[in-house]
């Protein structure tokens, strides 16, 4: 089947979709954006996390013909052309980033929690990424990431 969507600004077309697939695997596989990371495939660890119509939710969960007719943004799809968004220069000042694979998930579920609440408090900031896993880090690094980028926002 062919599924027409907005992904990242720009209107795309999937052919070849079929009933059960991910928009995960069709953003990857069809669409050409690898960004968006395929950890788990459970819904469990958040590195798939996709900003759909505006909400984040995890892309493996969700069936590719689901998101026809609507707006998808992909990690791909946060910086500006000439300059890394606010959260991912964050990532990089505060040493946030390791391997890298819960990465992208994390800086989706980020920019969405401080466009949501510039001003979120730790507590906040925990609930906000207990979807998204990180293997490496112990989170401390991840937790400094977000405070700067917050306080980018705010200032
Ligand atoms: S790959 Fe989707 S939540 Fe892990
Ligand atoms: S940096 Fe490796 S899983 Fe988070």
């Amino acid at each position: 089947m062919r599924v027409q969507l907005t992904v990242n600004g720009t209107p795309r077309t999937a052919d070849d979709v079929w009933p059960g697939e991910s928009l995960l695997f069709m953003l990857r596989e069809r669409l050409g954006l690898p960004g968006t990371k395929n950890a788990c495939e459970q819904g469990e660890c958040g590195s798939c996390t996709v900003l759909l119509d505006g909400l984040p939710v995890c892309s493996c969960l969700v069936a590719a013909p689901q998101a026809g007719d609507r707006d998808v943004v992909t990690v791909e799809g946060l910086a500006a052309p000439d300059r890394l968004h606010p959260v991912q220069e964050a990532f990089v000042e505060a040493g946030a980033v390791q391997c890298g694979f819960c990465t992208p998930g994390l800086i989706v579920t980020v920019a969405d929690l401080i466009q949501r609440n510039p001003s979120a408090d730790d507590a906040e900031i925990r609930e906000a990424l207990a979807g998204n896993l990180c293997r490496c880090t112990g989170y401390e690094k991840i937790l400094d990431a977000v405070r700067l980028a917050a306080a980018k926002a705010t200032a």
